[in-house]
């Protein structure tokens, strides 16, 4: 209860504290309102498909199916278009190599509208860092994938797919398809946490794996927050069910990379270890963090740290994992080039065990239909940016700066005029020959410029490896009862997972 004499001065600041909150409502309705008429009057000379009053194109967006809603809207509306997530978020949607170019050869900035939302998971690492700062750190973790530090990486990977190839010899033997989906995100999981954060070699364990779920949550999540105007603003996302689901996944994942963290630091106190890492002509990922220190001799703060640790936990694994489950879809769907690839593995090996090195570069065949998969799949299908400066296209069209801009890879790698016949899977496309002659921006699964992936070399590296021992291994079929469906979640899925039926290639497994 409250005091009688209390009461009146208590609700008079109530009538004040609504009276402001009103006020400040009202301002901030304002510089939305403001902002969009910015946005829109930008992209005046871009026509584009129709927008909802209140939704803008999220409600297009939202439906299954709208990766390939966005390829019909290119074909209506060459080059660009505008796209509109609710009211207040405009993107002037790209998918033409000369438009990529002309925005991916700079360094813009992340379109923070977007890249915000990633602030409560992986904080300000690589991926959302601007300015001096991302420069700094870009120059930083570099060396951390250079070629030597790649190259036992083979026998890493080698070593996780050979467990999980294990696992689907037991289930080949049923007979029936399962998804293979989280079963290579565990394999590649694994091969991550050997390679870049120097996990010993047991399997993964249960906060692992609570881990790979919440990834899976987590982008989820965020490609939802992306598309509904109404979670936008953090104060009320992080009211609803949705935002808080959200802050329980980031904890899971901050949980397991504090972890990995704390184990890492523990180890660096053991003298022996230490002794072992000054030995090694070239760090780790997480030694390169660790032993940072910037002109002045200051360590990266805990903050910092973390940032890039969650950074490259998530990148490193959902990204790969996407690149091989669709190859291998891709593989069962076009035997043909299945069994090719598979011709070329075994040659290359020969009597040997397992692959090398040197292996990776004789993998021709193999390696275009991982480019021609990443085609038709990117794994990550849509990148923003924010220009900081005026941009003017081939066209003479143009974009003053602030505006947002979307690269649709996805669309870009479907555009006819770049690449004849799209829908069509031919590998040949990318042998030197024809892909001399192509656009340098036609193709852009690791983006361009420089903002590209740091981690190119070694995910292709790691698809190689990981899908010739997989095509040697098995031979993959599709289940036409369970065909994927194409989900845009930050990183390329399906709804469905991704089912195969595999068929045991050893001898002696009675097929
Ligand atoms: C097939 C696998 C992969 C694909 C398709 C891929 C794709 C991409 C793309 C498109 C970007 C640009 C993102 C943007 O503009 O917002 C990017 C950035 C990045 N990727 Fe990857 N990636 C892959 C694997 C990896 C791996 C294995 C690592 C780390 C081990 C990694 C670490 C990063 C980081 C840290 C950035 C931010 C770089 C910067 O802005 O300086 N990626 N990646
Ligand atoms: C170039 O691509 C075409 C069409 O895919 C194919 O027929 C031709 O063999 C390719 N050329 C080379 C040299 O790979």
């Amino acid at each position: 209860m409250v005091p009688g004499f209390l009461s009146p001065s208590l609700s008079r600041l109530g009538l004040w504290a609504s009276g402001l909150i009103l006020i400040l409502g009202f301002l901030k309705l304002i510089s939305l309102l403001l902002r969009r008429q910015k946005l829109a009057r930008a992209m005046e000379n871009f026509p584009g498909p129709p927008t909802h009053w209140l939704f803008g194109h999220a409600l297009e967006i939202q439906q299954t199916g709208s990766l390939d809603k966005v390829v019909s809207w290119a074909h209506q509306f060459p080059y660009a278009h505008p796209l509109w997530f609710g009211q207040f978020i405009g993107f002037l949607n790209i998918y033409e190599p000369d438009y990529a170019k002309a925005v991916y050869s700079r360094g813009d900035p992340k379109a923070a509208d977007v890249y915000d939302f990633f602030l409560q998971w992986i904080g300000k690492g690589l991926l959302v860092l601007e300015g001096p700062k991302w420069f700094q750190h870009r120059k930083l973790l570099t060396p951390g994938f250079h070629y030597d530090v790649l190259k036992p990486y083979v026998a890493v990977f080698a070593e996780s797919t050979s467990d999980m190839l294990d696992k689907w010899e037991e289930k080949a033997r049923e007979d029936k398809s399962f998804d293979i989906f989280s079963d290579v995100g565990h394999m590649a999981l694994d091969s991550l946490m050997k390679c870049t954060f120097g996990k010993g070699d047991s399997g993964l364990g249960q906060r692992d794996n609570s881990y790979y779920l919440a990834v899976s949550d987590l982008t989820m999540l965020m490609q939802q927050r992306m598309e509904s105007f109404q979670y936008h603003n953090d104060f009320i996302y992080w009211l609803t069910p949705h935002g808080r689901r959200f802050l329980r996944a980031c904890q899971v994942a901050h949980d397991h990379t504090d972890q990995v963290i704390r184990e890492r630091k523990a180890a660096l106190q053991d003298e022996k270890e230490q002794r072992k890492i000054q030995n090694r002509r070239h760090l780790d990922f997480l030694d390169i963090l660790l032993g940072a220190r910037d002109g002045d001799g200051i360590k990266l703060s805990d903050a910092d740290l973390r940032a890039e640790v969650d950074t490259f936990m998530f990148e490193g694994h959902d990204t790969t994992t996407s690149g091989i489950s669709w190859f291998l879809y891709c593989m069962a769907r076009y035997p043909e080039h299945q069994q090719r690839c598979r011709d070329e593995a075994r040659e290359i090996l020969g009597d040997r065990d397992s692959f090398q090195w040197d292996d990776l570069s004789k993998m021709t065949y193999l390696t275009m239909c991982i480019k021609e998969s990443m085609r038709l799949y990117p794994p990550v299908p849509q990148v923003y940016r924010q220009l900081s400066k005026p941009v003017t296209f081939v066209d003479g069209r143009s974009l003053p700066a602030g505006s947002l801009v979307s690269l649709h890879i996805y669309a870009l790698h479907r555009n006819s005029a770049a690449w004849p016949d799209p829908e069509v899977f031919d590998p040949l496309r990318f042998s030197p020959e024809n892909a001399s002659g192509r656009h340098p921006f036609a193709f852009m699964p690791f983006s361009a410029g420089p903002r590209n992936c740091i981690g190119q070399q070694f995910a292709m590296n790691e698809m190689k490896v990981v899908t010739a021992l997989c095509l040697l291994r098995f031979e993959f079929c599709l289940d036409p009862s369970r065909l994927p469906i194409k989900a845009l979640r930050l990183i390329l899925r399906s709804e469905n997972g991704i089912h195969l039926r595999l068929k045991s290639l050893r001898p002696g497994s009675g097929k």
